[in-house]
């Protein structure tokens, strides 16, 4: 055990993991640095760009400023949940996103996709409208945000059967 930290047990993407963690480290750390998971990435650390966005108890929650013991025993998701194995088939809403060319660099996405995952399974009716609140914490800073509300009510409509087919505007 490291001379600060705790052993806990974390619930990421459906797996109970052991880890050794300092009581100050925030989530951002524990999942990239200790558990490998590369998808959550690490963009301002002050809560401004939401490129950290992980989902706690299904829930988008920005991982740069939420405690690791916080998140101790709820579940929590990333990137990595969508789509477990390589060259498996995407996620719907990984293939919406491709399909309707929301990503650029792809900085953002994996923030994103959390955000858009979490609409998506509120499973009620997406608006435009709903759809830009739930990502109003998530930046990009290359696609804009056209095409990737436009992919998150593709795939609302795809999983769920239901957005109100506007068309979205800048
Ligand atoms: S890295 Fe967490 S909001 Fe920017
Ligand atoms: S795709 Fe580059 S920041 Fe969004």
């Amino acid at each position: 055990m490291l001379p600060d930290g705790r052993d806990v047990t974390l619930m990421v993407n459906g797996t109970a993991t052991e880890a050794s963690v300092p009581s100050g480290e925030f989530l951002l750390d524990t999942l990239r640095n200790r558990l490998g998971l590369l998808s959550v990435k690490e963009g301002c650390q002050s809560a401004a760009c939401g490129s950290c966005t992980v989902l706690v108890d299904g829930k988008p929650r920005l991982a740069c400023i939420t405690l690791t013991l916080d998140a101790v025993g709820v579940p929590a998701r990333t990137v990595e949940s969508l789509s477990t194995d390589l060259g498996a088939a995407m996620h719907p809403l990984q293939e919406a996103f491709a399909r309707n060319y929301a990503t650029q660099c792809g900085f953002c996405a994996p923030g994103m996709l959390m955000s858009a995952l979490a609409v998506i399974e509120s499973n009620t009716e997406q608006t435009e409208a709903s759809i830009r609140r739930a990502l109003s914490g998530n930046l990009c800073r290359c696609t804009g945000y056209v095409q990737i509300v436009r992919a998150i009510a593709d795939a609302s409509e795809r999983m769920n059967g239901c957005h109100d087919q506007g068309g979205a505007e800048e």
